[in-house]
């Protein structure tokens, strides 16, 4: 029924009619993004699939994924596998988060509440974006699921610390900032279509995430010792040095999809050296690219606590909406009990360094959604 409690109609959003029954019938990913695209029109695709100009940084991700192969070991009794993990205090079923995402209310009328609401069903974390719909307070109403606050700052610090306060008052166990984007990139997918969205251009408060630097950081952590901060966009040990050094609490590697800086190196790529400069000291979280139970596994062998998933959480919920949501993080679960089984190991404790080898020769070109061959999609997109 299309009206609300005040009898007024709402308007009909195109995923509204979505049912579990329809998401449960999904088997394998590429399921999940064919659906998707069917339900998308292309200018939401290609907000959602598309990178910075030449779209090197996003192909180097899956680049860098593909580019590790796994040396398995046998015999070792895997009849019972536990793929959960330990994130700031609390168990997650599988190490993975929803990683911030902006205008998740064009996949699905709720919005990042239907992100939370499929992490609270399922049983992992979701890192609520500044910008989407609806406000924190909304989101942390919708589900009793880890949640986590991810910011853009648009404003002085009496305007972050609002924010800081706002999450601290929801239960957000912890407060994130992106710094990866001092300057928006140039999304040519975006801009070929003749517009720039209204959260792109003149936005206001902008002048203030270009100004950001190691002070705020500081600020946040004499003022909030106990509120754990992370800091998302990290891609040298360089940075990461200094990030602990300042105290955070978590450091998330992140190339923010290949949506900002062009020719950067595959997020994973990065991953040893700031795990090494980490030395144990930092909650590490890892995202860019990461499409697979496999790609999980890969992740995890090489140090990383929890893998972000964006533009699949984006999919799954322009597919099914929370349900849809979950159904992905099922099939994800299973892929990585597969792949923990088949490597020889029961659980991700018993992870060895040596289950990895790289560099490994890619199998395929990568795209878009070169994770999911059995698409039939045009160029990888279409
Ligand atoms: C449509 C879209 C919107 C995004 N919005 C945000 C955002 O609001 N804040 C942020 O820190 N990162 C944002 N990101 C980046 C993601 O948090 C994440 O770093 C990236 O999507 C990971 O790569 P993947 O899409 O290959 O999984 C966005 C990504 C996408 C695809």
């Amino acid at each position: 029924m299309n009206t609300s409690k005040a009898g007024k109609r709402k308007p009909t959003h195109p995923q509204a009619e979505i049912r579990a029954s329809q998401t449960g019938s999904f088997l394998t990913l590429h399921e999940i993004v064919k659906k998707a695209r069917q339900r998308m029109d292309d200018e939401n695709w290609d907000y959602l699939m598309g990178g910075t100009e030449t779209e090197t940084t996003m192909h180097r991700n899956r680049m860098a994924l593909d580019a590790i192969a796994f040396t398995p070991r046998v015999l070792r009794d895997v009849s019972a596998i536990d793929c959960s993990a330990s994130f700031f205090g609390q168990k997650l079923r599988i190490p993975v988060l929803l990683a911030p995402v902006g205008m998740l209310e064009r996949f699905d009328p709720d919005g990042a509440a239907a992100s939370a609401k499929a992490c609270a069903e399922f049983g992992i974390a979701h890192m609520l974006s500044s910008r989407t719909a609806p406000e924190l307070e909304d989101v942390a109403a919708a589900g009793d699921n880890m949640r986590l606050f991810q910011l853009y700052t648009r404003g002085d610090w009496d305007w972050i610390e609002d924010y800081i306060k706002r999450a601290k008052d929801n239960g957000f166990s912890a407060f994130c900032m992106t710094v990866d984007s001092a300057y928006y990139s140039r999304r040519e997918r975006v801009l070929a279509r003749g517009h720039i969205t209204t959260f792109r251009s003149g936005i206001e408060g902008f002048i203030h995430q270009t100004q950001l630097n190691w002070d705020t950081v500081k600020r946040f952590k004499e003022t909030y010792p106990d509120f754990p901060l992370i800091i998302k966009g990290i891609a040298t040990a360089e940075d990461a040095t200094l990030a602990i050094e300042h105290g955070v609490d978590g450091i998330y590697i992140s190339n923010h999809g290949g949506r900002q800086l062009d020719h950067g190196r595959g997020a994973i790529e990065t991953l040893p050296e700031i795990v090494d400069a980490a030395n144990g000291q930092a909650t590490i979280i890892i995202d860019g690219g990461f499409c697979r139970g496999s790609d999980i596994v890969k992740a995890v062998i090489m140090g990383a606590d929890v893998v972000g998933l964006g533009k699949l959480q984006g999919l799954a919920l322009a597919a099914g909406g929370a349900p849809g949501v979950v159904r992905m993080l099922e099939i994800l679960e299973k892929e990585i009990i597969t792949c923990l089984g088949l490597i020889g190991a029961s659980s991700f404790d018993e992870l060895d360094p040596k289950a990895i080898i790289l560099p490994a020769k890619p199998a395929t070109e990568p795209h878009a959604t070169s994770a999911f061959p059995l698409l039939n999609l045009t160029s990888g997109t279409y």
